[in-house]
């Protein structure tokens, strides 16, 4: 079920590679979900991870965190921060809200949160308006530029139906019913035609006066009157505010409250999310993985994608790997004055000491990760336009997700350049039409951002979940894959030689898990959670496993491959032992390992037991042995069980031709008359003096008439010899089904 949404899920980022592709409605997985998670709060709203198939081995850890990303998450806390909160300008209450917004979320992950002051910044002047009887376009939360020259309303407000008086120029550009209104009107770049515009306006009985830009996308206009304005709020919009009113004015009647205010000096705000490392919980020494994003917007703008966004990615990146022991320290910062000049990340690297800063892995700065401009592509740009660690590093998570569409150029212009500026590794990740200069190293490229960028109009519509899911696997990916330890296992043969090719698994106390194959050299890079795990190498179709190995930051580990069968050796019996029927003989073997030692020693009998010896002839007996590698090893040896034996003839007789010979001999007892050898007894004639044969051996059942009795304890076979054998010699020859051939020659007169 979640291998086939995940394979869908995967196949969608893939087609986003190169641009966007069709606005498809973005699954979340929340009916899955189930609430069976062990994980903190995902925080309102947020879809919880679906569940992990378990027949099947887990895959490796930078793959399961990858899967576990859900741009649905992220959309959620860009949400809370563009439409919610709204703007939220440097030095303004909504920059705080939006730090204890992020702050409250990583606190709900485990994360250790500190609000950082910092300042005082320049005295902003600023509109909130909203709206009792209209959903705003863009979000319920406008911020428009104040104007010093007229009235503050403090916590106070406002509020009235709006009319629309163009440029406000002269009297018919005004409805009858202006006074007690809201006056909207066309914004001018001249400042005596704006001057002009609030005076009528006021003459008219205005209670509140918008200028906002009739044209041009721009952002709002600060100002100040040349007849101030002291009784009345008046305030400048951008072109989409301008626009907005005048299509809601067109549907019908508008109310709008307009809360002004004056934040002299006020300070800026960070917030700093940490998650101490398991054996580091001071944060003294382990290494430091850490994202960034701005809280903070321009003047008039949601901010959706500039830059909500970054910390909607790194929320879901703090979600995700809240749920795993990690022996580095990461953390999550959400700065804010970055539209001010890079203000609050500025003041947050003052705060680090040399030592600390020494300790970071590197920063990924996370701003605008996800328009649907189709032209933006995602760049990771750095101040110096050279590749660093943490780029190298989104190169490589995303090549592990299959994305190409990554690049790297030059370009400062937000908060990465303050860390870079101390000398820690850093980049920007972000979605921006952006052109590169004919060398990355010497110069800025240009760029066109999206028609949004930096307006009002930076709402919701300006995120695109798609691209925001690849931000997630590609810098979520890098982070999560450095917040994990590296390590190396070598798979070496008893031997000492690599072995290539192996597939390594894990079981970190969570499950077995495909951990990858090792190269060329024998190696195989993984990362993992802080834990305890079993590692098992295959090669050659054995198995090694080295258990309880401690990972508690990167490191080497070597597996051993026992490429060698166990030895046995056997004593009793040995190959061509002869054993008298009935003896008691004890099977006497063993088998050894030195390396993963002997799984298991079987023999046909167990050893110290009675052999086999109740039946006489040939018998086999074998050894088999494994050990724990799967290395096998057997040995078979044959061993005889023969009658006891005594002849009562001597090896020389006499006899008379043609006349019957008694041969006496005993077997230990009665054994039936079936013991002789089918075929047998026979005869041949053999010279007298050295017994060398003169002519083939016959049976002696022809000419007939010999026959095997047993009684009194004796076998007796009566050979008649035949009348034509006289003054000849010839060797009787008697062999018993037990194996054994007994002989005797005898002279014929
Ligand atoms: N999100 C932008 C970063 C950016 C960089 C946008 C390049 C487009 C192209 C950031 O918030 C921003 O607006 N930065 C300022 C510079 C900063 C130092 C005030 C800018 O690019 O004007
Ligand atoms: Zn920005």
């Amino acid at each position: 079920m979640r291998s086939s949404l995940e394979r869908h899920r995967r196949l969608r980022r893939l087609t986003v590679a190169g641009g966007l592709a069709v606005a498809l409605a973005f699954g979340t997985m929340s009916a899955a979900a189930g609430g069976a998670q062990a994980q903190g709060p995902s925080g309102p709203g947020l879809t919880a991870d679906a569940p992990v198939v378990t027949s099947a081995l887990l895959p490796d850890y930078d793959s399961e965190i990858v899967a576990k990303f859900d741009s649905a998450n992220s959309v959620e806390h860009i949400r809370h921060l563009a439409v919610d909160i709204g703007p939220r300008l440097n030095g303004t209450p909504q920059e705080r809200e939006g730090a204890e917004y992020i702050g409250g979320i990583l606190k709900s992950y485990g994360f250790e949160v500190t609000y950082q002051e910092w300042g005082p910044v320049s005295t902003k002047q600023v509109a909130k308006v909203t709206s009792s009887n209209a959903d705003l376009p863009g979000g319920p939360n406008w911020q428009m530029a104040a104007s010093a020259s007229a009235k503050f309303t403090g916590n106070g407000s406002v509020e009235g139906q709006v009319v629309y008086a163009k440029t406000g120029q002269s009297a018919a550009d005004f409805p009858e019913d202006t006074k007690g209104k809201i006056v909207l009107m066309d914004y001018s770049t001249t400042a005596t035609v704006r001057n002009t515009a609030v005076v009528n306006a006021v003459g008219r009985g205005a209670i509140a006066v918008i200028l906002a830009y009739a044209t041009g996308n721009s952002a709002p206009p600060s100002f100040t009157l040349t007849t101030p304005q002291p009784g009345l709020p008046v305030v400048g919009g951008g072109t989409a505010h301008n626009t907005w009113i005048r299509d809601l004015l067109a549907k019908g009647p508008l109310t709008l409250k307009i809360a002004t205010n004056e934040y002299v000096t006020p300070m800026g705000n960070n917030v700093i999310g940490i998650r101490h490392a398991v054996g580091d919980p001071t944060g003294t020494t382990a290494p430091i993985v850490m994202v960034g994003a701005h809280i903070d917007t321009v003047l008039g703008a949601p901010g959706a994608h500039d830059d909500a966004s970054g910390n909607g990615v790194s929320l879901e990146v703090a979600r995700v790997l809240s749920q795993y022991p990690l022996d580095k320290e990461l953390r999550i910062g959400g700065f804010g004055g970055e539209e001010g000049g890079l203000l609050g990340a500025k003041a947050y690297v003052k705060t680090l000491t040399d030592v600390e800063k020494a300790r970071f892995v590197g920063e990924w700065q996370m701003d605008m990760v996800g328009t649907p401009y189709e032209p933006a592509r995602l760049w990771a740009l750095t101040p110096n336009g050279q590749s660093n660690y943490v780029v190298q590093e989104a190169y490589n998570a995303a090549a592990r997700v299959g994305f190409e569409g990554l690049r790297n150029c030059r370009l400062g212009q937000s908060d990465h350049q303050a860390f870079y500026d101390v000398g820690i590794p850093s980049s920007l990740f972000i979605w921006l039409d952006y052109r590169p200069p004919a060398v990355c190293s010497s110069s800025n490229g240009s760029y066109v951002t999206e028609p949004q960028y930096h307006r009002p109009t930076d709402t919701m519509d300006n995120i695109s979940p798609e691209r925001l899911q690849v931000t997630l696997d590609v810098v979520g990916g890098a982070v999560a894959h450095n917040a994990l330890n590296a390590v190396t296992v070598s798979a070496l043969s008893d031997a000492g030689k690599p072995l290539a090719g192996a597939p390594v698994q894990a079981d970190c106390g969570n499950g077995l898990r495909n951990v990858g194959t090792t190269g060329a050299d024998g190696r195989l890079k993984t990362v993992l959670p802080h834990a305890t795990c079993d590692f098992t190498v295959t090669a050659e179709g054995t198995v090694a496993t080295e258990r309880g190995v401690s990972i508690s930051g990167d490191r080497a580990l070597a597996v051993t491959v026992d490429l060698t069968k166990p030895t046995i050796s056997l004593t009793a019996p040995t190959d061509g032992a002869v054993y008298t029927l009935g003896a008691a003989v004890a099977a006497s073997y063993r088998c050894q390992d030195n390396l993963s030692g002997v799984a298991t020693c079987t023999g046909t009998v167990p050893d110290g037991k009675p052999l086999a010896t109740s039946t006489v002839g040939f018998h086999k007996f074998t050894v088999d042995a494994t050990d724990h590698a799967g290395n096998a090893a057997g040995q078979t040896v044959t061993y005889q069980v023969v009658y006891p034996w005594h002849a009562y003839f001597p090896e020389a007789l006499d006899g008379k031709a043609g006349s019957a010979v008694p041969i006496k001999f005993s077997l230990g007892g009665d054994h039936g008359t079936g013991v002789i050898a089918p075929g047998y007894p026979m005869s041949q004639p053999v010279t007298c003096d050295a017994g060398k044969p003169t002519g083939p051996a016959e049976s002696t059942s022809n000419p007939g008439n010999s026959k095997l009795s047993y009684g009194g304890g004796q076998y007796n076979y009566v050979w008649k010899t035949d009348k034509s054998w006289s003054n000849t010699c010839r060797q009787f020859q008697l062999k018993l089904d037990d194996g054994s051939s007994h002989f005797t020659t005898i002279k014929l007169k």
